[in-house]
């Protein structure tokens, strides 16, 4: 796998349908910031750092209604790495018994990678890392 990806899959169940029966956007994006998380986890790995945060979703698409029964595969990707932030890019398949997968939504994510100080909180840290 070249760079830094993770791979997340979840099914559409009913408590996941908005009022048209169609998968919720807002299920979608919280999808979406688990599979950044993901890749945010493994960017990170090593280092001396408590985690990251989301900092930003800049643009989220949604291309194709995704439907109960579906399988939603995730793809999140380390596009590119600032100071203490990091860029991802996550493409999300569906895939229904009767069709291919097809790309339903894609996302640009940023987090910031964070330390936790002698105060107890959280704080921006730079990573080290680049991609
Ligand atoms: C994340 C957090 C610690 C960053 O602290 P901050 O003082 O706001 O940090 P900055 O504004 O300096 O931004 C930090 C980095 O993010 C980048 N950034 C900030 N806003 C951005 C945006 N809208 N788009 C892209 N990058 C952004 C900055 O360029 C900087 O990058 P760099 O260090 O790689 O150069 C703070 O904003 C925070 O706690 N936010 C809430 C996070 C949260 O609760 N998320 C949801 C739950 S996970």
């Amino acid at each position: 796998m070249p760079g830094f990806s993770a791979h997340y899959s979840q099914m559409v169940m009913p408590d996941h349908i908005n009022i048209v029966g169609t998968l919720f956007g807002g299920q979608m994006i919280a999808w979406v910031d688990l599979a950044a998380a993901k890749v945010g986890f493994r960017f990170l790995k090593g280092t001396e750092l408590d985690g990251a945060v989301t900092r930003a979703i800049d643009k989220v698409e949604f291309k194709e209604p995704v439907y109960l029964g579906d399988w939603v595969s995730f793809t999140a990707t380390v596009i590119s790495a600032g100071s203490t932030s990091f860029k991802i890019k996550v493409e999300a398949y569906a895939e229904s018994r009767h069709s291919k997968p097809r790309l339903a939504c894609v996302a640009s994510v940023v987090m910031v990678a964070v330390k936790k100080d002698n105060d107890g909180n959280y704080h921006k840290s730079t990573h080290g890392k680049s991609c």
